[in-house]
């Protein structure tokens, strides 16, 4: 049941123009209140920074279990991730992952994840031209975590298909899902094979899954849901927030300026890049009891979505929020979530991308559009198919 005086909106958050440029949509969203319903979807939606903030933190009144998706049948196949389940189920989860992706067990990573982006970014500036995307962001964090896992070659292919049609699967049933659900099932299972035991290289972060099942501290039938958990979570995530970084960097000459004459901005920079172009722009949630806003009761057991695109630009939390901004440091954004799911890798998506960005300032004065970018429409990220750039290594 909806309260009376709710809010509501028709609005298709995820129809292709929406997807194309949902900035118009988050505004009227955020115009109408602080929780929408959203008829065409029979969900809530949170589009302010305050809301989605606090329904992060509570995740007793905003449960994960069977509903960080939208459909109710789809979440099914999520059951038993770290991602759909709440504390204390979560906690044991996420501690066998925190193991591998602890600040300390990062740090010893970060020179050869230096390294790695050298070697992929120096014979791209020597050709002059290439795609962000399909060169450079799409290779990167493949090789980078597949590596870490230690996967097989054969299955690190597969592994980008999947994590877009896994992340389509977050949405409604519309014909994005229902194109990506055959691949997901058929990349499911082959993923699931090549992820098993024998197939891992040893040392790996996926053998420590398989260790901590051994020692009984998660179940057996835990390991491949964790493991699709490094590897989903960290795919188009981390290529995204790439490619729209290059992007608006391609856009705005007097930032990469900046950055080359001032190393110390990049990791602020990546932040706002997170803000300003959040490659999750949504997860979803159920409530577990009533929750009252300004103007509206959201029942129990509804669905929720949690508009983290909407809330990194709500102007009740940022100045100016439309403007890409060197300075502003949006250190509290929710590009990464926040709470007891807040984004498990983020230490590493940070060291790659600081990686790569780094790795280009070192040897590029300029990076000027070379065509056209194209966008990619999935349910759930944003990013980019395309980004043609040429890069000028001598000041002109
Ligand atoms: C820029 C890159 C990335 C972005 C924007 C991002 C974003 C997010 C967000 C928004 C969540 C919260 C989900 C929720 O509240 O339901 C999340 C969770 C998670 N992320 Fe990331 N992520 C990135 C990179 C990575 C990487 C590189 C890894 C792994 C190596 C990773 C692993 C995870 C895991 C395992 C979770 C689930 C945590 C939990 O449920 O406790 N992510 N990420």
């Amino acid at each position: 049941m909806i309260s009376t005086h709710a809010p509501v909106s028709d609005v298709d958050i995820f129809s292709d123009e929406v997807l194309t440029d949902p900035y118009s949509a988050y505004e009227d969203l955020r115009g109408l209140g602080t929780a929408v319903y959203l008829s065409r979807h029979d969900c809530w939606a949170l589009p302010r920074y305050a809301q989605v903030r606090a329904a992060l933190g509570h995740h007793g009144r905003f449960s994960s279990v069977g509903s960080v998706g939208l459909e109710p049948a789809l979440n099914e196949r999520r059951s038993g991730g770290v991602l759909a389940s709440d504390p204390p189920e979560h906690d044991v989860l996420r501690g066998v992952l925190s193991e591998s992706l602890a600040p300390r067990a990062l740090a010893r990573l970060r020179t050869d994840i230096g390294r790695r982006a050298e070697d992929l970014v120096a014979p791209l500036v020597e050709r002059g031209t290439f795609d962000v995307v399909r060169d450079l962001a799409r290779v990167f964090p493949v090789s980078v975590v597949a590596d870490l896992v230690g996967m097989p070659l054969a299955a690190r292919e597969e592994v980008l298909r999947f994590a877009d049609a896994f992340f389509n699967t977050f949405g409604p049933l519309n014909d994005r899902t229902k194109e990506s659900l055959p691949v997901a099932d058929a990349l499911f299972d082959r993923l699931t094979t090549m992820m098993s035991r024998d197939n891992l290289e040893p040392g790996g972060w996926g053998e420590a899954v398989y260790r901590a099942a051994d020692q009984g501290v998660i179940g057996e039938h835990q390991v491949v849901p964790l493991l699709r958990a490094y590897l989903v979570a960290s795919m188009d995530t981390t290529i995204n927030a790439i490619g729209s970084g290059l992007w608006l960097l391609a856009e705005r000459p007097e930032a990469w300026q900046a950055l080359r004459e001032d190393r110390s901005l990049v990791p602020l920079v990546f932040e706002e890049i997170l803000r300003y172009e959040s490659p999750v722009q949504m997860f979803f949630r159920r409530t577990t009891c009533p929750v009252e806003y300004e103007e509206a009761v959201i029942p129990e057991q509804a669905r929720v979505a949690l508009l983290f695109g909407s809330a990194n630009r709500d102007p009740g939390k940022w100045t100016d929020p439309e403007r890409f901004k060197l300075d502003r440091a949006p250190m509290d954004h929710v590009g990464f979530g926040y709470g007891v799911h807040g984004c498990a890798g983020q230490g590493l998506a940070r060291i790659e991308a600081q990686a790569i960005f780094s790795a280009l300032l070192d040897r590029v004065d300029r990076v000027e559009l070379a065509g056209s970018p194209r966008r990619h429409l999935n349910n759930v990220i944003r990013g980019l198919d395309s980004l043609p750039v040429t890069v000028t290594t001598r000041r002109v």
